[in-house]
């Protein structure tokens, strides 16, 4: 009988959204830095894991550990259903019509990577065109770039406004006879920004251009549905969703799948191999070369799981609430200035402050136990964008409470008094 039927900690769904009972899920959130209770706001780096997830992996390694797909013995048949369920949940989790379409990756940067890749060099010639947006983390960039350096392609960039709204009238005009595809962020890591996907997808299939999204920092949000948005590939990370690093998803429709070549070879991704020739797998597999991160897999099913029980509508109402208190509290403060302050926006609160350095307002919150980020948070163009070097980032998850808050603005004060 397989152990990895049941999942060793279970939720209990909630009716309301409870955060302090939410926390008792997270281990590592009860702990002090520097004597001070842990305010942890690095949730756009990464996010904590739930008991639910550090005991799945924990039980895979005790009982199931085994190789997958290749064996007839009791483990590797175990491991190969719970890893091939993940597959399924995560179908669910984006909606997307068919398993097939879901494929295991590292995580958004090499679900990006791939796509630019394997579609990116059949389709994308010298002369060509890739369409970005001023927005994107720079794993929506480096790999495009890479592909236009090697294709002789061109890659353009759609332009944002002073509040990080992408210029929509402005992204359409660069939509041209050359561009192969685009490729957009649902929710920017640097600004907190939104973006219509719908409607960008809208305009890019009425000219039969192919729309990739990032929805690294989306997923953990939102609820997101791959078919109502029509794109046509989407890449997620399963540690910015509660689960293990190392692990992510591409989607991608099953009718641009089938006619793209594989992105690496080895095991897994073929049907028969001589020196002459090698038939490739079918869908998925054809793109899941290798032994692959089977442990983090399952962890990810867990958070999967865990995201489901909890509602993604009920986490985006609470982060929303969270993120409309943090922003009325921060903008107040003499001296402080948001940056990003679009209309559609969610999770994530970058400032600056007049004279300081965001390095130092990092350490001096640190001192007082708060996690922020600072830096340019992987998005330089973002930065040149608003003419600045870098940013202070408080991003919130679904742990996080009002009184974080208030500690955070406390802390921001502090940070004022020390600095003079
Ligand atoms: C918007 C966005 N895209 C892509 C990435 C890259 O994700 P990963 O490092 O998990 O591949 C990140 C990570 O910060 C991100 O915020």
């Amino acid at each position: 009988m397989s152990t990895l039927a049941k999942t060793p900690h279970q939720v209990h769904p909630a009716r309301t959204f409870d955060v302090e009972r939410v926390r008792r899920d997270f281990p590592v959130l009860h702990q002090k830095v520097h004597g001070k209770p842990l305010v942890y706001l690095d949730n756009a780096a990464t996010t904590q894991k739930p008991l639910a997830v550090i005991e799945t992996i924990d039980h895979y390694y005790r009982h199931d550990n085994s190789n997958i797909h290749r064996g007839v013995h009791t483990l590797s048949e175990r491991a190969t259903e719970a890893y091939e369920k993940v597959r399924v949940a995560a179908q669910k989790f984006l909606n997307a019509a068919d398993s097939k379409e879901i494929i295991f990756v590292r995580g958004t940067t090499e679900g990006i990577n791939l796509v630019a890749q394997s579609y990116g060099r059949k389709n994308v010639g010298s002369g060509d065109e890739v369409l970005i947006t001023a927005m994107e983390h720079h794993s929506n960039i480096v790999p495009w770039q890479l592909l236009c350096g090697e294709k002789g392609a061109k890659l353009r960039v759609a332009p944002i406004n002073d509040r990080g709204e992408l210029l929509l009238e402005e992204f359409e005009r660069l939509l041209g006879p050359k561009t192969r595809i685009v490729a957009v962020g649902h929710l920017s890591n640097a600004l907190g920004t939104i973006n219509p996907i719908r409607e960008v997808v809208r305009m890019a299939h009425a000219r039969n251009i192919p729309v990739l999204v990032d929805g690294a920092q989306a997923a953990p949000r939102m609820k997101v549905d791959v078919q109502e948005l029509d794109c046509d590939f989407y890449a997620i990370s399963g540690h910015k969703m509660y689960g293990p690093t190392g692990i992510g998803v591409l989607y991608g429709k099953t009718r641009l799948l089938e006619t793209m070549p594989p992105y690496q070879g080895g095991g897994d991704m073929i049907a028969s191999v001589t020196f002459e020739k090698t038939v490739y797998n079918r869908l998925p597999y054809k793109f899941e070369a290798g032994t692959p991160n089977i442990a983090d897999t399952i962890g990810l099913g867990a958070a999967i799981e865990y995201l489901n029980e909890l509602g993604l509508d009920e986490i985006e109402k609470h982060e929303a609430e969270l993120l409309a208190y943090a922003t009325s509290r921060v903008e107040t403060i003499p001296g402080v200035r948001i940056v990003g302050t679009a209309r559609e926006k969610a999770g994530v609160l970058s400032f600056v402050m007049d004279d300081i350095h965001p390095h130092d307002i990092g350490t001096i919150l640190d001192n007082e136990g708060i996690a922020v980020r600072t830096g340019h948070h992987c998005a330089q163009p973002v930065m040149q964008r608003f003419n600045i070097p870098a940013t202070a980032r408080a991003s919130f998850g679904l742990y996080n409470t009002r009184a974080e808050v208030d500690a955070l603005v406390a802390g921001i004060h502090k940070v004022r008094e020390v600095m003079g």
